[in-house]
C-alpha cells in the first residue's frame, strides 16, 4: 500500500506540520487531458477520458483500499471517448456526472451520468443549453444537485456561466447564468475550478483568455449572482492546471499546470485560504514528489483530506497515482498578499 516515498517538512514557529507527497501506486493508464473525481462511498480515485496516444472513452478506478487499478464495467464505449471534458462528483448520489470535451473531431455539449456501473446520456438540447465545448470547467453543488459551468474552447473562447439542475432522470434542466452586473472573467480555456460548499461559490483560477496565461482568481457567489476578482498573485500565470476545495483548512488547492514566463511546466502546489484571502506555497519547483506536469486530473478525497493526482503530457513513465495528504494544517511557507481592488 501507500508508502511516503516523499516528504516535505515544514516548521514556522509554534505550528509544525508535516506533510508529503506520496506515491499511491506507481502504475496506472498513460494519459492526459482526462478527469477525475473521489468517490468517498467505495474510496476510490476515478479518472474517465483523455488520452494517450488516441482519445480514449475508458472509466477506471483506483481502489485506495486494495491498492489495484479496475478498468470499470461501461456501456456505450464508443459515445464516451473524449477529452478536455469536464467530471464532477455527486456525493449524494454516488454519481459521476461528464459533459463536453472533444475526440479529436466532434466537440460534445452531451451530459453522461454514471452510477450502478451504468452510464446514462442527457443530450445537449433542446431547449437552451451550452453550446459543445472543451477545456472548460465544472463544480458539483450539492445543496441544489446541480453543476455550475464557465467557459472553455468551442470554437472561440466563451465567458459564459450555465448551471445544469438534476431533478430525476427524466426532469433535469440547463439555464444560463446573467451576473446581475458586467464583472466577470474574460472568455478563457484551461483554467481550474473547485467548489467552496461554505460561500455556495465557484472559484476559478488562471487559464489563457485572447491576452495569453490568465494569473486572476475569480469566485462566482452562486446566491449573489455576482463575480469578484479575489487575487491576482500567489501562483501567478497558469494553465492546465488542476484545483480541488479542501472543506478542513477552508481552502482552494491547486497544482502544476503550464506557467511563468516562459509556460513551462509546473511542480507547484499552492493552498489559497478562503477567510484570510492569503495564498501558501506548500511545495515549490525544487522540492521532491511528482515531476513537473499539466493537462493532469486530480480529485480531492474528503475522508483523509488529500490531493489526488494523475497522469500528464509527454510524460510515459509519469503514469502513477499520487497523493498528497494535507490533514489539518496551520500554515506553512507563509505569505500573505493584499487583496485586488474589484475592476470596475
Ligand atoms: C498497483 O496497481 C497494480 C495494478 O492494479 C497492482 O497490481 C499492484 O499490486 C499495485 N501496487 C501497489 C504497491 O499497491
Ligand atoms: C482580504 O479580504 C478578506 C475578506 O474581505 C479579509 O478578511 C482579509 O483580511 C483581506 N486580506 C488582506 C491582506 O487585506
Amino acid at each position: 500500500m501507500a508508502s511516503p516515498l516523499q516528504r516535505l517538512c515544514f516548521l514556522n514557529g509554534l505550528t509544525s506540520v508535516l506533510a508529503f507527497w506520496v506515491l499511491v501506486n506507481d502504475t496506472g493508464p498513460e494519459r492526459s487531458g482526462h478527469v477525475a473525481a473521489w468517490d468517498a462511498g467505495g474510496q476510490q480515485f476515478l479518472i474517465h477520458g483523455g488520452s494517450d496516444t488516441e482519445f480514449r472513452p475508458d472509466l477506471w478506478a483506483y481502489d485506495a483500499e486494495t491498492g489495484t487499478w479496475d478498468l470499470a464495467p461501461q456501456l456505450n464505449s464508443a459515445a464516451l471517448k473524449r477529452g478536455e471534458h469536464v467530471a464532477v462528483w455527486d456525493p449524494r448520489e454516488l454519481a459521476l456526472w461528464i459533459h463536453g470535451g472533444f475526440d479529436g473531431v466532434t466537440l460534445f455539449n452531451d451530459v453522461w451520468r454514471y452510477s450502478d456501473n451504468r452510464w446514462i446520456h442527457f443530450a445537449g438540447g433542446p431547449g437552451e443549453a451550452p453550446t459543445a465545448r472543451s477545456s472548460h470547467v465544472a463544480v458539483w453543488d450539492t445543496a441544489q444537485s446541480a453543476m455550475w459551468l464557465h467557459g472553455g474552447l468551442g470554437g472561440d473562447l466563451q465567458d459564459d456561466l450555465w448551471k445544469f439542475s438534476y431533478r430525476s432522470l427524466s426532469s433535469s434542466s440547463w439555464v444560463q447564468i446573467h451576473p446581475i452586473d458586467n464583472r466577470l472573467p474574460s472568455a478563457r480555456a484551461h483554467h481550474a475550478a473547485a467548489w467552496d460548499e461554505i460561500n455556495s461559490a465557484m472559484w476559478v483560477h488562471g487559464g489563457y483568455d485572447s491576452q495569453g496565461l490568465s494569473n486572476e482568481l475569480w469566485a462566482f457567489d452562486t446566491k449573489a449572482s455576482t463575480w469578484s476578482l479575489v487575487s491576482q498573485s500567489g501562483p501567478g500565470l497558469r494553465a492546465y492546471h488542476v484545483a480541488a476545495w479542501d472543506h478542513t483548512n477552508q481552502a482552494i488547492w491547486l497544482h502544476g499546470g503550464l506557467g511563468g514566463l516562459n509556460g513551462l511546466a509546473q511542480r507547484e502546489l499552492w493552498r489559497f485560504n478562503i477567510l484570510s484571502h492569503s495564498w501558501d506555497l506548500i511545495a515549490n519547483q525544487i522540492q521532491d514528489g511528482p515531476v513537473a506536469r499539466y493537462y493532469h486530473a486530480a480529485a480531492w478525497d474528503v475522508t483523509s483530506a488529500s490531493l489526488w493526482i494523475h497522469g500528464t503530457c509527454f510524460q510515459a513513465e509519469a503514469v502513477g497515482v499520487w497523493s498528497f495528504k494535507v490533514g489539518y494544517s496551520e500554515a506553512t511557507a507563509h505569505e500573505t498578499y493584499p487583496n485586488v481592488t474589484q475592476p470596475a
